[in-house]
């Protein structure tokens, strides 16, 4: 039995639901407590005390939570050597005495859902703080001791122009930040968005010189997966084991998890997991060939791209040979081209990665 070191807590509720949004959340604050309890129930029926070293609180809102609820979750895990605690934090529910709480509680790592700073843009996707409340969430991370914030931007949203982007760029570039986790906008079903899609996108080719602009602004950073840029040191711990295809724990409800070469998931159906939390929903064994697709999938969303030697030995193949048509096909293109250990996606192929990887599946 494998015991993975990683764990993902799930927490479902947001105050109110932004237009593009479909991770699992509910508005019905009045359910927090039961969850919680349902949660630790799974959390003590699953986890085998080893010690772990990332947690990552993602949502929903995490921040919705009383800290003393917060740590009353945390304080399950066996953390000695634990590096890195994510919580996300929407500025819409904080102020600085709770991020110094949760500070004092032992997290470490906070995740901020900025999205724009832009305040008309804000309004038009549903987010109910303002551009000042979110620099305060960033300032009162900082004087509360944080010294490892990531924040949340999204480009191709609703009349924003190449010059709105680059104003949340600069601003960010300005405020001593270490992560920036940035996403194009998706149209997801069971979204406001999606239900009526709004007049005024950006089409693709101003979405790509967005995106164009991102590396070249933020060039104190790295530019270390598909979304994320990160100063040096500090990659997200947490997420980069999903790209490297390692085993984790997912708790509540609809959360993932990975173990004993098993993906698993919850219901996501907050009254269902409240009643039956020790139950997974999906049990799903990978098969060999399913674990190398991953592999490649997974490890192509780096920067550092695979290392053809490692998957030739975790897999007994020879990929050049394997995958000779496609690689063949691809190098004569701007998308991808050769390391020093095998093969990555320039920064025209990340933009395009759906249409490279879907090739080697
Ligand atoms: C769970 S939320 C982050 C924490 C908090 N709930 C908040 O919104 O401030 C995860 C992030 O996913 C991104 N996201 C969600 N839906 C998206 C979509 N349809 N397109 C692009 N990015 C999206 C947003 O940047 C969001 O901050
Ligand atoms: S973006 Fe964050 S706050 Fe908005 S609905 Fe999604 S999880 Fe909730």
């Amino acid at each position: 039995m494998q015991t993975p070191k990683n764990t993902y807590i799930h927490i479902p509720f947001c105050k109110s639901k932004c237009h593009y949004c479909a991770f699992t959340s509910t508005v019905n604050l009045k359910l927090v407590d039961e969850y919680v309890n349902a949660l630790i129930k799974e959390i003590k029926f699953r986890y085998q005390n080893n010690i772990q070293d990332t947690i990552y609180f993602g949502g929903g809102t995490p921040s919705i939570l009383p800290v003393e609820l917060v740590n009353k979750i945390y304080k399950l895990f066996d953390l000695n050597d634990c590096n890195e605690v994510t919580f996300e934090v929407n500025p819409e529910t904080v102020d600085f005495d709770y991020l110094k709480s949760l500070y004092e509680i032992g997290i470490n790592r906070l995740s901020i859902g900025i999205q724009t700073f832009n305040e008309n843009i804000l309004k038009l996707i549903g987010r109910k703080h303002t551009p000042e409340m979110a620099l305060d969430t960033i300032r009162y991370a900082q004087n509360a001791g944080f010294k490892n914030i990531s924040v949340d931007l999204i480009y191709g949203l609703p009349s924003q122009t190449v010059e709105d982007f680059i104003s949340d760029l600069g601003k960010v570039k300005n405020l001593d930040i270490q992560h920036v986790s940035l996403y194009g906008l998706q149209l997801e079903p069971n979204t406001l968005f999606y239900k009526k899609t709004p007049e005024n996108l950006p089409d693709s080719d101003l979405q790509a010189e967005m995106h164009e602009y991102t590396a070249k602004i933020l060039d104190d950073f790295e530019h270390y997966e598909i979304s994320n840029y990160a100063k040096s040191s500090f990659q997200a711990r947490h997420n980069t084991i999903y790209w490297q295809n390692k085993e984790y724990y997912g708790f509540g409800c609809s959360a993932h998890g990975y173990q004993n070469g098993v993906r698993y998931s919850n219901t996501s159906n907050i009254h269902k997991y409240i009643e039956t939390p020790c139950e997974h929903e999906i049990e799903h064994v990978v098969s060999e060939k399913e674990k190398l697709e991953e592999e490649i999938f997974l490890g192509f969303r780096l920067s550092n791209g695979i290392d053809v030697e490692y998957i030739n030995k975790k897999f007994n193949i020879d990929f050049e040979n394997k995958y000779n048509d496609i690689l063949k096909k691809y190098l004569n293109t701007e998308y991808l081209k050769q390391t020093k250990n095998g093969y990555c996606l320039t920064e025209k192929g990340f933009l395009l990665s759906n249409i490279v990887l879907s090739e080697f599946i």
